[in-house]
């Protein structure tokens, strides 16, 4: 038997899902009218301009709609519905790399958003449905352009700001933006670092659908303006008013595409809707964080990431709570850097990623005693799988053991937590997902909807639709199809398959065991080795490649590339330094075509891939030598079985 670790009750005073019972009363109340129970919350939870006149229409399945006829808006969910009771709440607490902080309460944040919206009306034209890329630092802005969008209806994409001016271009092309918002730079490390001169490479050729872009001057660094085209959004906001009106906008309405990695070399423009998504960022922030009037909640992530959308901007704000948005690195100037925040604005809710745990644990393992963080109840992971030794620094050290741990998961796709811990209810498991949350019917199955045997791997499925689940992937409806219902039926049906594989335990914990598709995660990153692939076979030198990806001490996941040459080196001596070499060069061609989030932690040159006799690329095996496992599959069928015990040498010399 597993220990488990009960919530300390005492720590918590409100909470509105007390214990199991309750937990299991709510997923009972949507097992007996699903429907019914959505649209209790529905009502209870939105400031809906006109009501709906259907909970969920399924015509038109896997397409589903939820809340059909009803309008509302997004940034009057999070802002401006809440002026009335918090206007001089604090709704987001900035602080920059070099330590600089600024505070925005609900009513400042009110005006800032109108103005940009304004702006972005009157000076760039941007309606209803437009598209605007936002390619941004962690900074205030960031929030207030997301939320200026959805207050007058345009659909943003916000690219994180590590991807490369290729990876940039391609996601502004196939969304067909009007306009980009952008800043000079930011600070990262005590140093400014630049994003308007990618932005520039981005639209130098190609983006012909982009009429302006905005750049917000945060590092005052020089750069370069195109007239007509480029605007300081420093000047521009001088001008505006600082009342808009906001745009009704159906339940439907495309809140925001968010690109991200699948099977292909191409990404996905994840879609999402207005009051289903915001309807789950708000009760899983209720229900997960426990966020009450008085908290400060902080989210580590990068807006960049559906986690930077749902909880540093859209969650915290609908519940009305405090967030907190950083600039730096959790390293920088030292690993103490993240308790010295908890500390300083007292936080309550603490929310990151496994990677950064094992990071600040191995930099600075007795750091987080240094301070003060009794102000902790929570703490969040996300993104990956969390291993137990970093569980467990996180629970003693951090969390004083003291606070409930939820390992939150979800995806780009869900717009929300589906599988967590409630932070009072639950008993937890370490490095366990535990229970789907209530109105998430998970299950684990084999693809044809048969129930996994208690504690065997199975593919984890959403069996019903939720009102937070992807819309379609952006001008691609066949993807969408192919992509997440293309899988596994229930009864004849077909239902949502994660690209994750779980399993059950007795207890019925659930835990996830990692992708089933070629999809790796590095940092908590879901990176296509796909799309490494077609980025490697750029080199003019490169005949064929296989990514895979390799256990990494912090990162998770690290990218390993099996590299076959055109032409190869002849001598060993030549071989050695040629080799070198080039794998350099291909690592700088990654950081063209997509960033550095995407280099290969190691390459090894190869004379073929393992293939099988219909020329399919046996990447099994291939991760079984990455992992330095010894290869048992039967490897008689390949097309060229000796190339194994080669690719093996090499690996090991
Ligand atoms: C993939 C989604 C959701 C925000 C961050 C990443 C993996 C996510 C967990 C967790 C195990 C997890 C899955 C999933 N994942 N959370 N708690 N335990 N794995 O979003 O880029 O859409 O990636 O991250 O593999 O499919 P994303």
């Amino acid at each position: 038997m597993q220990k488990l670790f009960y919530p300390k009750k005492n720590m918590f005073k409100n909470p509105l899902i007390k214990n199991m019972c309750e937990y299991r009363d709510l997923v009972d109340e949507f097992d007996k009218d699903y429907e019914g129970t959505w649209a209790k919350f529905a009502n209870e939870k939105i400031d809906w301009f006109k009501p709906y006149d259907q909970i969920l229409d399924e015509s038109n399945a896997p397409f589903y709609k939820w809340f059909t006829g009803g309008q509302m808006n997004v940034a009057h969910q999070c802002v401006d519905r809440h002026l009335e009771t918090k206007k001089n709440k604090a709704a987001i607490i900035f602080e920059g790399d070099n330590g600089d902080q600024r505070i925005l309460t609900y009513r400042e944040l009110a005006y800032e958003v109108n103005k940009t919206a304004n702006m972005f009306k009157n000076n760039f034209g941007v309606k209803k449905g437009d598209r605007v890329v936002i390619y941004m630092p962690m900074i205030p802005e960031s929030a207030i352009v997301m939320l200026a969008c959805a207050k007058i209806g345009a659909i943003h994409s916000v690219v994180f700001g590590g991807f490369s001016a290729e990876a940039l271009r391609d996601r502004i092309i196939d969304a067909e933006a009007k306009l980009v918002v952008t800043a000079d730079g930011a600070y990262r490390k005590g140093k400014p670092y630049m994003l308007k001169p990618v932005v520039d490479i981005a639209l130098s050729s190609g983006c012909e659908c982009v009429q302006n872009v905005c750049v917000v001057e945060r590092n005052g660094e020089n750069i370069e303006w195109i007239a007509g085209r480029d605007y300081s959004y420093n000047e521009l906001i001088k001008e505006q008013s600082s009342k808009c009106q906001t745009e009704p906008m159906d339940s439907e309405d495309p809140l925001f595409l968010l690109y991200t990695s699948g099977s292909t070399g191409k990404p996905k423009g994840v879609q999402h809707s207005s009051a289903g998504y915001i309807l789950w960022a708000q009760m899983t922030m209720e229900w997960v964080f426990d966020i009450q009037d008085n908290d400060t909640f902080w989210c580590t992530a990068d807006v960049g990431w559906i986690t930077g959308h749902t909880y540093i901007v859209y969650g915290p704000l609908a519940a009305g709570a405090t967030t907190v948005m950083f600039e730096g690195v959790p390293t920088f100037p030292d690993a103490g850097r993240c308790w010295k925040m908890v500390e300083e604005y007292q936080i309550n809710q603490f929310y990151t990623a496994p990677t950064a745990i094992r990071l600040l644990h191995k930099m600075g393992a007795d750091e987080p005693t240094k301070y003060d963080l009794s102000s902790l109840r929570i703490l969040g992971t996300v993104g990956e799988p969390i291993d137990p030794p970093a569980w467990k620094w996180y629970y003693e050290v951090v969390g004083n053991s003291n606070c409930s741990i939820v390992d939150t998961y979800w995806q780009t796709e869900t717009g929300g937590h589906v599988i967590s811990p409630l932070p009072v209810a639950t008993p937890i498991k370490p490095a366990c997902a535990t229970f789907a949350l209530p109105g998430i019917i998970a299950e684990v199955i084999e693809s044809d909807g048969t129930p996994t045997e208690i504690g065997e791997k199975g593919l984890m499925c959403i069996t019903k639709p939720w009102p937070a689940m992807i819309r379609t992937i952006w001008n691609n409806d066949e993807r969408f199809i192919k992509s997440y219902f293309g899988d596994c039926k229930k009864e004849g049906k077909a239902i949502y398959f994660s690209g994750d594989g779980a399993m059950i335990d007795e207890d019925g914990y659930i835990t996830i065991t990692g992708r089933t598709d070629d999809v790796i995660n590095v940092s908590g990153h879901r990176m296509g080795t796909a799309e490494v692939e077609s980025a490697i076979k750029k080199h003019d030198n490169v005949a064929s490649v296989a990514v895979v990806g390799k256990p990494h001490e912090i990162k998770g996941e690290g990218i390993f590339a099996y590299v076959v040459l055109k032409s190869v080196p002849t001598t060993q001596k030549d071989q050695t330094a040629e080799e070198f070499a080039l794998a350099k060069e291909i690592n700088a061609m990654i950081k063209t075509e997509i960033g550095a989030i995407a280099l290969c932690d190691g390459m090894i040159f190869v004379s073929d891939l393992p293939k099988t006799r219909s020329g399919k690329v046996m990447r099994r095996i291939l991760r079984s030598i990455a992992k330095g496992e010894k290869i048992t599959q039967d490897i008689s069928t390949l097309e060229n079985p000796n190339i194994v015990k080669s690719i093996e040498k090499i690996f090991n010399s």
